[in-house]
């Protein structure tokens, strides 16, 4: 089954898929980009992840060159091609290619790329023990609420966690903790979900919307506010949502044990419920 290929509107063969090295995104990581799963072939929450697509090519001022209905026939006309049991849809949207020149340049069209390759599924024994994890300052601009292919701050701090030998880093700026290097974080604190506030410090992430929507409805109090680092090692439980790790126990962080060292209640029944949400057999 193909990896599939896309630039600007058209489908090619992947080692024909390539940018001019004046394209704005390698030279300056002068863009934004989104990634989509799929669930049993139906991209997960697609409109939420091109809502905020087109939110951060809006907060950039870069042109958004396609509708919703051409981005949903692509994507689903891609899956279908490539023929994954799961996917991963990337996409990705720059400022074009041009003289490099920090300003923008004038009548210059944006690269579109979209990349569709297989998503190897989670190791089921990682969700049953939970993960460990250690915490990285968060060294981000100030923008971190867009999704921009400028991650360099988060190459290094997700490479700082391979190091030690951990699975995620955890981002703290000026004591406070931010998020995950790919992924929101949540913490249990006496019955209640505590998560960071959306706004400039993190990425709203599509799966922490799900996740506090299922919450809700499951009547777990949450609360949206920013934790000290300490109150990260005495929470009752902590745990990472995002596209790919969906809803994943963290059972340490910085070598300190989170509750009793083992996933708990509240991170079971959400990623239970996130199981009966995506359709997958529960997980924990
Ligand atoms: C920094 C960061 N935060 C949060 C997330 C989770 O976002 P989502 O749930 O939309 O995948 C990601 C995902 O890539 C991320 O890179």
């Amino acid at each position: 089954m193909p990896d599939i290929a896309f630039i600007n509107g058209r489908f090619l063969p992947w080692h024909e898929a390539t940018v001019p090295i004046e394209d704005r995104g390698f030279q300056f990581g002068d863009g934004v980009y989104e990634v989509i799963r799929t669930y049993r072939g139906r991209p997960f929450e697609l409109d939420a992840h091109l809502n905020r697509l087109d939110r951060s090519a809006h907060e950039l001022s870069l042109i958004q060159p396609y509708t919703r209905a051409q981005w949903t026939e692509w994507i689903q006309q891609g899956i279908r091609a490539a023929g994954y049991a799961e996917a991963k849809v990337y996409l990705q949207i720059t400022r074009g290619v041009a003289a490099r020149d920090h300003v923008f340049p004038p009548n210059v069209a944006p690269t579109v790329v979209m990349t569709i390759r297989e998503l190897a599924s989670f190791p089921a024994k990682t969700r049953e023990t939970g993960v460990i994890t250690k915490t990285c300052e968060d060294l981000r601009w100030g923008r971190c609420d867009i999704k921009s292919v400028n991650l360099l701050a988060n190459v290094l701090a997700r490479e700082e966690a391979k190091r030690a030998g951990v699975f995620e880093a955890i981002l703290v700026k000026e004591g406070l903790v931010t998020e995950g290097s790919v992924s929101n974080v949540m913490v249990v604190q006496s019955g209640a979900v505590v998560t960071a506030p959306e706004g400039p410090r993190i990425l709203s992430g599509v799966t922490r919307t799900v996740v506090l929507e299922l919450a809700r409805a499951a009547g777990i109090p949450i609360r949206e506010e920013f934790l000290t680092v300490e109150s990260l090692y005495t929470a009752d439980e902590v745990f990472l949502t995002g596209t790919t790790v969906e809803v994943l126990a963290v059972v340490q962080v910085d070598g300190r044990t989170i509750g009793t060292g083992r996933p708990g209640p509240v991170v079971k029944a959400l990623a239970s419920r996130w199981a009966a949400l995506t359709g997958e057999s529960p997980l924990l």
